[in-house]
């Protein structure tokens, strides 16, 4: 038997314990020993939950048990989630954890401590919900060098996004009803202003690339300023309006970005609705992957963690092998990315389009039958730097959007 502590009994610890009674025979095969909870640290009770016997409000308890191989960390935030797990793995207890925030700021220390222990540090569930796309970078990507990752990483926008765009609904009612069925971080601007989803691309791309990508250094802008006037001329070019995460190496450069993008239906990414996630991946001898499923909810994070349990049942005195060193990736600045951006101004028709093309030469124009006093148009590919030295030329400019080609 295997002894194991979830802490935090939340959405993600009480998704662990489901989808272990759930699934417990067939989980013990496939780890090769029963998984057994002996604890749950969380700071309330829960009297009337079966858990309640397994409750403790002590970590000591858990960390001085010599029987406790595995801890399951689910209560989210930096602390004390940080210092709890460097105990349990000083300990040498290997840890599981969910938490996208730890594992973006501190993934190398722990993977490290792992590593010098031969127990692991695994967080399948960090990135994608329920998506495995961590286990496949470490072993089934290892081929490859790999030169993108471009993903709609964050479930609560992209459901947003979408209930906007099919439903007509507003961004408010939308993101209530995220909360409500628990795809929604704790503060909900996390997602919606896409720092979720930036520290989920600097995970990606540190296993990818091997070197730490700092997310403080990712330039991110959420959805917060996505109008529905801005869903309708998505619609009418026939397009999508998505949060992508990217990242990208093209020579010595490196480039990452978390920001609103306008897709076209050609794009593997535009047919990821709801709380999916959906990751595309270029390798330079594989060529494209894409990874797409459940991106956010109780059972698929659990899901994810659940199968680390296993992974570290299976491997409780080697360490299954990650490549993320500490040493510093140097991004580059966006500013010389080039691509087209879709922008919408304000004015009498025959004036705008003739100030518009004279700053930004030869446009698409894009127009909303319903939208009066306004019209949408679209650039050619220019650098971000060049755009935004036109755009401030621009008068009676309302909002922009990229374009990913
Ligand atoms: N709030 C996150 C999301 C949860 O919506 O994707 C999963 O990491």
């Amino acid at each position: 038997m295997v002894n194991i502590a979830v802490l935090g009994y939340g959405t993600v610890g009480s998704g662990v314990v489901e989808v272990l009674n759930t699934n417990k025979e067939s989980i013990g095969k496939k780890a090769g020993d029963e998984i057994q909870i002996k604890y749950v640290l969380d700071l309330r009770d829960f009297p009337g939950d079966p858990i309640q016997n397994k409750i403790v409000h002590d970590i000591d308890i858990i960390l001085n048990d010599e029987d406790i191989k595995i801890v399951v960390e689910a209560m989210g935030g930096i602390e004390p989630a940080y210092t709890f797990v460097k105990r349990a793995l000083l300990g040498k207890k290997s840890v599981c954890t969910s938490n996208k925030e730890l594992v973006a700021k501190h993934g190398p220390e722990l993977l490290d401590m792992a590593r010098e222990r031969d127990i692991n540090f695994l967080f399948e569930a960090s990135c994608g919900g329920g998506i495995p796309i961590i286990r496949p970078l470490n072993s089934s990507l290892t081929a490859d060098e790999i030169d993108e990752i471009t993903g709609i990483l964050n479930g609560t926008t992209n459901y947003i996004l979408t209930k906007m765009d099919k439903d007509g609904s507003s961004f408010e009612e939308v993101l209530k009803d995220a909360q409500e069925k628990g795809y929604a971080e704790r503060n909900p601007e996390a997602d919606v202003e896409g720092h979720d989803a930036c520290r989920k691309i600097a995970i990606l791309s540190s296993l990818a690339f091997g070197n730490s990508v700092h997310y403080e250094e990712i330039y991110t802008e959420g959805i917060i300023n996505i109008t529905s006037e801005d869903i309708l001329y998505a619609k009418e070019l026939g397009w999508a309006i998505k949060l992508l995460a990217s990242s990208k190496k093209e020579g010595d450069s490196f480039y990452a970005m978390v920001a609103p993008f306008l897709l076209n239906k050609e794009h593997p990414l535009y047919n990821v609705h709801g709380v999916f996630n959906g990751i595309f991946i270029h390798g330079n001898v594989l060529g494209d992957a894409m990874f797409y499923g459940s991106g956010a909810g109780k059972l698929p994070t659990a899901s994810a963690v659940v199968a680390d349990v296993v992974d570290c049942a299976k491997h409780l005195h080697r360490t299954v092998m990650s490549y993320w060193s500490s040493k510093k990736l140097h991004l580059t600045s966006i500013e010389e990315a080039k691509r087209r951006f879709f922008v919408r101004a304000k004015g009498a028709r025959e004036e705008l389009v003739s100030n518009i093309e004279n700053i930004f030469g030869k446009v698409d124009i894009v127009q909303v039958p319903s939208l009066k006093g306004e019209l949408g148009f679209i650039t050619s590919l220019i650098s971000e730097k060049e755009y935004k030295e036109k755009e401030e030329k621009l008068e009676g400019m309302i909002s922009r959007i990229r374009i990913m080609d």
